[in-house]
């Protein structure tokens, strides 16, 4: 199964929201395409209009960009998993680079989410990831198998986290498109780590649709997470078919 979804990030208004989410839902009436699993991850104030429009058949899974460990209480500003679960989510996105980089997310703190998440039923999607300067020391593999490590501590069943190889230097618009040689390392360390336990592990960073059908050549590279090509539904749409007929030449 190859997992293709896209965050938002901190865009889209309701009305984007409905409108993609329509648009979505009529484009896959029929269904996924066949092998695909499409994920979702709006802005947690959109998460409710996006779950209404896709309605209660959608092969979608919907998430939250980020939860608490914490089941309620004081924290203000934050939302829980049990939060996020009834307002439509069944993923919660944990540990992205810029959540590490501008907001204080730890390995600790992603552990702790991590450990939330399983606990509540939910899916854990896993940010991991290096610098440029790590990753021109060749210290990527190590890097980033430290990060699942540490974030996977005490999860005595990781059968329902999928994690997300995003190197830090590779996303966004100051980033570089990652070419297969760049990544083919980590993907070939995390597979024999971790990819018989876990549910996929995924790639994130300036995907697009000119490089999606070689990074998901690219051995254990079970997915794609799309941030900027996939905020218009036509974008989207696109890297959906793409997959899918990645899919079908393996078939
Ligand atoms: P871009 O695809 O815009 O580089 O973002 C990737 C990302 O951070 C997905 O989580």
């Amino acid at each position: 199964m190859l997992w293709v979804g896209t965050s938002w990030k901190m865009n889209g208004t309701l009305g984007f929201a409905r409108d993609y989410a329509t648009r979505l839902a009529k484009a896959l009436a029929d269904g996924a395409p066949s092998g695909v699993q499409p994920f979702i991850i709006p802005p947690a104030t959109a998460l409710t209009v996006v779950r209404d429009c896709l309605g209660p058949d959608s092969p979608v899974l919907l998430g939250v960009q980020n939860a608490h460990w914490e089941d309620a209480g004081a924290w203000t500003g934050e939302i829980s998993v049990p939060q996020a679960a009834e307002a439509g989510a069944a993923l919660v996105e944990i540990g992205h680079s810029e959540r590490r980089e501008f907001f204080g997310e730890t390995d600790a703190t992603v552990n702790l989410k991590v450990r939330s998440t399983l606990r509540h039923g939910l899916r854990p999607i896993l940010c991991v990831g290096e610098s440029a300067a790590v990753f021109e020391a060749g210290d990527s593999v190590e890097h980033v198998l430290g990060q699942v490590a540490a974030a996977l501590a005490d999860v005595a069943d990781p059968s329902r986290v999928v994690i997300a190889y995003e190197p830090i230097w590779a996303i966004g618009e100051h980033g570089r498109e990652a070419r297969p040689a760049d990544i083919a390392p980590v993907f070939a360390a995390l597979a024999d780590e971790w990819g018989d336990r876990v549910t996929a592990i995924l790639y994130g960073g300036s995907v697009n649709p000119g490089n999606a059908v070689d990074t998901l050549r690219v051995p254990g590279v079970d997915g794609l997470f799309v941030g900027r090509a996939a905020w218009t539904i036509d974008g989207y749409l696109g890297l959906l078919d793409i997959a899918a007929g990645a899919v079908a030449q393996v078939a």
